[in-house]
């Protein structure tokens, strides 16, 4: 099995705070890790420097053995890996619909407005999440987090992305909610998607990993499987200190 992501050596600094320090971790094809920490521990600016929206002050991110720590974002999605948000981030002035459609486009908005839009495969992918037709015209100001966070699986699926990072893709969910996405992750681990996923979620985290890290203060202090990383004295001693 080829490497998917190769992190090595990441270090991000915010003014005199390290966000990321000398962070390596890989990614087989088609493995499941989940990152977890403390609030503050630098999930999330680890993501965003994967996606090339903060660059990092030293280090490198390999996908499938290319260096794409140089590229801009769009060339990122293009080359295969792709982000959910936290905070769910769709355009106000677009439908669901539009905003799968941004994701099936991420090249350029031109070609959105010149070319005659896939509604088949927007159906697919809003379906797939678990929309249901009629809900393929409302705007995201009528969405409750449980469909903005299907929107944000749906967008990021829509870029054919072969690596998924999903961020906190759990958080404000009812329990049938959480059931319904993670079954759709674990359908998508079977075609083998490879994903790197943060979750506060412990018990829902469990089932969708073959393996976890843990970070604290953005250094690794843990990686193994699930129950080792849980059972590791540091991650117990971080979570106690982030509460
Ligand atoms: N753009 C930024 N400028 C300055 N500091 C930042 C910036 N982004 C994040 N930080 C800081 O970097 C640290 C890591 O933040 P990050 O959001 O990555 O943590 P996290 O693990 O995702 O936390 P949470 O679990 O709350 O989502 C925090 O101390 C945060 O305040
Ligand atoms: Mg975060």
């Amino acid at each position: 099995m080829s490497t998917a992501l190769q992190v090595s050596n990441l270090v991000k600094r915010f003014g005199g705070l390290v966000a990321t320090n000398n962070l390596s971790f890989s990614l087989k094809e088609g493995e499941s890790l989940g990152l977890i920490g403390p609030n503050g521990a630098g999930k999330t600016t680890v993501f965003s420097q994967i996606m090339g929206e903060l660059r990092q002050n030293s280090g490198t991110i390999e996908l499938f053995g290319d260096e794409i720590s140089t590229l801009s974002t769009p060339q990122r999605i293009r080359a295969g890996v792709s982000r959910t948000y936290q905070i769910p981030r769709p355009f106000g002035e677009m439908s669901v619909a539009e905003n799968i459609r941004v994701g099936l486009m991420p090249d350029n908005i031109w070609q959105m407005i010149v070319s005659p839009p896939d509604t088949r495969r927007e159906r697919e992918l809003a379906l797939s999440v678990g929309f249901l037709k009629a809900d393929l015209g409302r705007m995201p100001t009528e969405l409750a987090m449980g469909d903005l966070r299907k929107l944000e699986m749906a967008r990021t699926m829509a870029t054919a992305p072969k690596v998924m990072l999903l961020d906190e893709v759990f958080a404000g969910l009812t329990t049938g909610e959480i059931a319904q996405i993670s079954d759709l992750i674990q359908s998508m681990r079977k075609d083998g998607m490879t994903f790197l996923i943060v979750s506060h979620d412990l018990p829902a985290l469990e089932p969708l990993i073959d393996r976890a890290i843990a970070i604290e203060r953005g250094t690794m202090i843990a990686e193994g499987t699930f129950s080792e990383v849980m059972n590791d004295k540091a991650v117990q001693a971080s979570y106690l200190g982030g509460v």
